[in-house]
């Protein structure tokens, strides 16, 4: 497998449906998890909690407590990305946190040719209760996503998607206009 370059990786993530059957190795799973723990953090306050899933039972429960998590039924990994809000300091932007540990999961898998989808869970509250009582998650730990990971069975590709008209340049409302410099 050829492994994409940083931004290759980044324009070519897509979120994955379908999966193999095929396990993911533990060393593998160390690497996605290193990634998560990468990812920068408020206050390098360090709250996110990862919970591994790799039981055959557990990932065929998924979708009854995720209305997209079907595709666990064939996915051999899942991660359910929490926060753990009782750890100090705190703050509040740990949404956040596990959103970019969750991001950097999907580049990392992305790079090892591995497919995910990011299934969101904070801030739906019943979605919330669901993974915290079937989890057995203690009060203080709040589910934010569930990445389902696996060997993907559809291709990665690019999509253009940023236009001019969604960017402005200093302020509201100006026309973004990028100059060449002639060092470019
Ligand atoms: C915060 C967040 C929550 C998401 N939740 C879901 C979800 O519940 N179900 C789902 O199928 N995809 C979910 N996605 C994935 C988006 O649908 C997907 O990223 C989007 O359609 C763009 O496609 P791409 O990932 O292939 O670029 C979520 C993405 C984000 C950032």
């Amino acid at each position: 497998m050829d492994t994409p370059d940083a931004l290759d990786t980044i324009l070519t993530r897509r979120s994955i449906r379908k999966f193999s059957p095929r396990p993911v190795n533990s060393d593998l799973q160390k690497t996605l998890l290193r990634a998560a723990f990468a990812a920068p953090s408020a206050e390098d306050a360090q709250t996110k909690r990862i919970i591994v899933v790799t039981d055959r039972d557990t990932l065929d429960s998924l979708a009854v407590l995720h209305p997209s998590a079907g595709p666990a039924r064939e996915a051999p990994l899942a991660f359910l990305i929490c926060c753990d809000t009782s750890v100090t300091p705190q703050t509040i932007f740990w949404p956040q946190d596990c959103a970019a540990a969750t991001q950097n999961v999907m580049l990392a898998a992305r790079a090892l040719g591995l497919g995910s989808l990011w299934c969101g869970i904070h801030p739906e509250d019943t979605r919330e209760q669901a993974f915290m009582a079937a989890f057995d998650l203690p009060g203080m730990v709040r589910p934010v996503s569930l990445v389902i990971i696996g060997y993907p069975l559809q291709d990665f590709f690019d999509e253009e998607r940023w236009e001019p008209k969604f960017v402005c340049q200093n302020r509201w409302g100006h026309p973004f206009e990028p100059v060449s410099l002639p060092a470019d």
